[in-house]
């Protein structure tokens, strides 16, 4: 299957079928989460990934994990734990959306949570060791198709419809020329697909530069003031560690060859919000 046609149909599922999860499906799930290549970021950082079975949002152990009302039915979760640094958020996000494009392509719905779930129910289910948090949780289930109601209205109240131009997000060598679609030759169907990605209250805030050259394209964050500050950790870099991934998994569809690398180009930023973080090299 092709993984930019996974991408584009991907949506974020809310409720779910009371169906349960076949036997098969957990058991490809559990296979995918103990697989050490599939948790290693693209330089090199391990995170862990967690499968809790429910029935009625109760687990096994008897703990009932909270969504505040935000997902309805589902029939497990899947738990992220790293550390709470700059690049382990971002590479432990793009380790996690792999994931999530691995059970869209299983017909499994997810939703990308930072905030509304009851961490505390969660850290009680999961062993948690020193330094390590839970960036992120997604319910999963078979999408329920006769509950749309309810995503459509959390949709529209989260815009998740409203996705940007290119032209607030994307720029063509400096961040004062916008980059078209036309212009941006081979990235053009990698950068759509950053685009399409889902990210923290549908913010958006990667904002992408391409070289001249068209061989670089560097990936930088615009923050939205005091975002998550609250919850003790930035969940925007997680958008970053998104976009890295469908960028990335495009250009191997598409066999453009390219590497990651952390070397900030001399560009005049847009203002004081915006903050570099990786670029992607062809070869
Ligand atoms: C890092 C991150 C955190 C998110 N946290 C939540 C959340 O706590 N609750 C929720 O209902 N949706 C959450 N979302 C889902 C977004 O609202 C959703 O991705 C966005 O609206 C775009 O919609 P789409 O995923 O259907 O493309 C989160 C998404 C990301 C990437």
């Amino acid at each position: 299957m092709s993984l930019i046609e996974t991408m584009k149909k991907r949506q974020s599922v809310r409720s779910f079928d009371t169906q349960n999860i076949t036997e098969i499906d957990f058991k490809t799930i559990r296979d995918y989460i103990t697989m050490e290549e599939n948790l290693i970021g693209p330089f090199g950082n391990k995170g862990k990934i967690e499968l809790i079975q429910v029935t009625n949002n109760v687990s096994d152990k008897g703990i009932k994990l909270g969504t505040y009302g935000f997902i309805k039915n589902p029939q497990g979760y899947l738990v992220g734990v790293t550390e709470n640094s700059k690049y382990t958020l971002v590479e432990f996000a793009y380790v996690f959306h792999k994931l999530v494009l691995f059970l869209t392509e299983l017909g499994i719905g997810t939703c990308w949570m930072g905030g509304t779930f009851s961490r505390n129910s969660f850290e009680q289910e999961i062993q948690l060791g020193v330094g390590e948090f839970i960036p992120c949780i997604t319910p999963i289930g078979y999408p329920n198709q006769k509950q749309r109601v309810f995503d459509k209205a959390l949709r529209y109240v989260v815009k998740a419809d409203n996705k940007k131009p290119w032209e607030k997000l994307f720029f063509d060598g400096t961040f004062e020329n916008i980059l078209t679609k036309e212009q941006a030759d081979l990235f053009e169907i990698p950068i759509e697909m950053v685009r399409l990605g889902p990210s923290a209250s549908n913010k958006q805030p990667w904002r992408l530069v391409v070289s001249q050259d068209r061989k670089v394209c560097h990936f930088y964050i615009e923050h939205t003031p005091n975002y998550s500050s609250k919850l003790g950790y930035d969940m925007q870099l997680l958008d970053m560690g998104i976009a890295m991934c469908q960028f990335e998994l495009a250009c191997r569809e598409l066999n453009i060859e390219g590497g990651w690398t952390v070397e900030e180009p001399i560009l005049k930023l847009p203002n004081e919000q915006t903050e570099y973080i990786v670029s992607w090299n062809r070869y």
